[in-house]
């Protein structure tokens, strides 16, 4: 079985084309708080980098783990670099095979949307990455493929606290009159951190994941975050190569 978590659908997309690839199946690991046990099969896992980590919502899962797998690997989707996070989750759970798979960056709230040419180029790459993690998991191969990036030990620590320590207030969260009450941000939202009151989505959480789930795929792009965002464009996964 392949786990997963997405923000915005970068890692669902390489999960599903890793179960389609090796013939297994894929669920979402958001709310999945019961111990499972898993032996003789194939486990895999797959989520985003946040700031250089693994999301706490993953390192949560990883603890309802019980039993041992017969292969466990391990694909983390990326902007662009993940540091030494697949090192500090190797510690948590023993793998086999780990990956990082560079995807578009959905992290609206820090930066600009990439322009549609370097998603192209970014899912066309990706595609040929899933051919080799596909081939290698089917033949239960050790390999570790991870981009780390610069002075990954800095950012895997000390940025890596700062981000789940500062960055994940849900404080400049605010939403426009743009809002039509459609309850998608929260129907989606991972940390269950909206409630709709009144017809209007409410952060009733301090913290979240920082997935930016809510802030991406509102319909209507009626949710902000500070000024940042007014003037950025949204993501959510489409594959622009077909
Ligand atoms: C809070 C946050 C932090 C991120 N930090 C990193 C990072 O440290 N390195 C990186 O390359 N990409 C980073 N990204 C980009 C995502 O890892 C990347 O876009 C990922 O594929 C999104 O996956 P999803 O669509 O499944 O949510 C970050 C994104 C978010 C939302």
């Amino acid at each position: 079985m392949i786990y997963y978590f997405s923000g915005t659908g970068n890692s669902k997309w390489i999960a599903e084309e890793m179960a389609r690839r090796t013939e297994d199946e894929c669920k979402s690991l958001s709310g999945e708080k019961t111990l499972r046990s898993i032996e003789d099969e194939v486990l895999g896992l797959v989520f985003p980098i946040y700031a250089w980590g693994v999301p706490e919502v993953v390192l949560d899962f990883i603890k309802t783990i019980q039993g041992k797998p017969s292969y466990t690997y391990a694909i983390a989707t990326c902007g662009e670099e993940a540091g030494y996070a697949m090192k500090s989750l190797q510690k948590k759970l023993p793998l086999d095979a780990c990956y990082t798979v560079v995807m578009p960056n959905n992290y609206v709230v820090g930066s600009n949307l990439e322009p549609e040419d370097s998603i192209r180029k970014k899912i066309t790459k990706a595609k040929e990455d899933l051919f080799h993690m596909a081939d290698e998991v089917k033949n239960r191969r050790k390999v570790v493929k991870v981009e780390e990036g610069t002075f990954p030990l800095l950012k895997s620590t000390l940025i890596h606290f700062g981000f789940n320590l500062a960055a994940r207030t849900t404080k400049p969260f605010y939403v426009t009159d743009a809002c039509i009450s459609c309850g998608q941000c929260a129907r989606d939202c991972p940390a269950e951190a909206i409630e709709m009151r009144e017809g209007k989505p409410v952060y009733v959480k301090n913290k979240c994941y920082m997935c930016t789930s809510c802030i991406n795929k509102c319909p209507v792009e009626a949710i902000q975050y500070g000024k940042g965002t007014e003037k950025r464009g949204r993501y959510q996964f489409r594959d622009l190569t077909l």
